[in-house]
């Protein structure tokens, strides 16, 4: 699989972010990574490809969140780094260890799939020692007692797995994940279904975990995205179509729509509702993100320019009487990373439809020098 040496050092990408990593990837740069991929392409059916050439290196002391809507490939590239399969060419190495040499780079690797793999009747602590004996760790006591402490599980070291709530199976497997200190650590959706107060014990886990390790999260989350990855990645279709810290993200796509205006109206009033929104704001700075009709009413909500005064907005609706214009509500916030995620995967399918790569640039605004 190693077709390393036929790679070529380019990026066909249209985003500046991206262009620079891969350009920096490709020509070795980021060699001393944890964790290097290099034009890695998956097809399971030839001519259609579930990784196309993706190319990122994951730096040490680094949570870098994996994002991407269902079916982009993230699971197919968990799946590549784990060992469990193999790519159709390109390269990825784990501490400088390429994938096909199985032995060699497994004890640099901790995994938390995104489902439990637990056993029913074996405590928590049994768990860690069989997983710690399972990699050839030496002085297992020491190393176990400092696990269920991270994991804040010492009270439930005796308790069967069967008995646990599903955070504390969450943090069990983040524990077993963590066993011999590896360097890279993959975690597939690590608080899917808990609670927002488990999600968070789960979080303040990873966040001990993260110094000097390379750990790789896949979220739909992008709360999780915000509180614990100091690196994101987003692919859509097999391709990296962002990398970056949430600041660099936020200025891309924030230099087309900083704020979000929500507004909630009489149905029937729906065309008055529009005129005087339209009017207040400018036509050229609102643009529909969504529209939905709940019953009487309708809801929609707006992406507001860079250009608009947010001062005249507010002053406009809070000086008139809204209900002249059938609006009952309305909410005018920052724009979420949720928001922005979704117009960066809106943008691309836009992209992959009409091909119109300039209208792609101007839309999620970004600045080819
Ligand atoms: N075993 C397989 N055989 C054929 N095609 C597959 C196989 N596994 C995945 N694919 C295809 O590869 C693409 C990427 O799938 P993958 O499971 O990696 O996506 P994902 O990003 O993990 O999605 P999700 O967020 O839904 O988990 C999809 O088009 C999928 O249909
Ligand atoms: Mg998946």
């Amino acid at each position: 699989m190693n077709k390393e040496k036929t790679i070529k050092v380019e990026s066909n990408s249209n985003n500046p972010l991206v262009y620079q990593h891969e350009i920096d990837v490709l020509s070795g740069k980021f060699d001393h990574c944890p964790l290097v991929v290099k034009g890695l392409t998956k097809e399971y059916i030839k001519g259609e490809r579930a990784l196309d050439e993706l190319t990122f290196a994951v730096e040490a002391g680094t949570c870098f969140g994996l994002l991407g809507p269902n079916g982009s490939g993230k699971t197919t590239l968990l799946s590549i780094l784990y060992g469990l399969l193999l790519p159709t060419s390109g390269s990825a190495k784990i501490c400088g260890k390429d994938l096909t040499k199985a032995g060699v780079f497994r004890k640099h690797i901790g995994v938390s799939m995104q489902f439990d793999v637990l056993w029913d009747t074996l405590t928590t602590s049994e768990h860690l020692y069989f997983y710690a004996r399972a990699k050839g760790i030496q002085n297992t006591e020491e190393h176990v007692a400092d696990l269920l402490n991270s994991v804040s599980l010492v009270s439930k070291r005796d308790s069967q797995a069967k008995d646990l709530s599903g955070g504390m199976r969450r943090r069990l497997s983040l524990a077993i994940a963590m066993i011999g200190s590896p360097s890279v650590v993959f975690l597939d959706e690590p608080t899917t279904g808990l609670d927002p107060v488990s999600k968070r014990d789960v979080w303040n886990a990873i966040l001990k975990f993260q110094r000097d390790r390379a750990i790789i999260v896949t979220t739909h989350d992008m709360d999780e995205a915000s509180a614990i990855c100091s690196k994101l990645a987003v692919v859509n279709r097999g391709e990296l179509i962002f990398i970056g810290e949430e600041f660099e993200f936020r200025e891309q796509l924030e230099s087309e729509f900083k704020y979000v205006l929500e507004l909630q109206f009489i149905e029937s009033s729906r065309d008055k509702a529009i005129d005087f929104i339209t009017r207040l704001v400018g036509e050229d700075q609102l643009v529909k993100m969504k529209d939905d009709i709940e019953g009487i009413e309708g809801k929609i909500s707006y992406g507001v320019g860079k250009d608009a005064s947010i001062n005249t907005i507010w002053n406009g609706m809070r000086e008139q009487d809204l209900s002249d214009f059938g609006i009952t509500e309305w909410q005018l916030g920052e724009t979420s990373l949720e928001t922005l995620f979704l117009q960066l995967i809106n943008s691309q399918a836009i992209i992959i439809k009409d091909k119109k790569q300039e209208w792609y640039r101007r839309l999620i605004g970004l600045f080819i020098k």
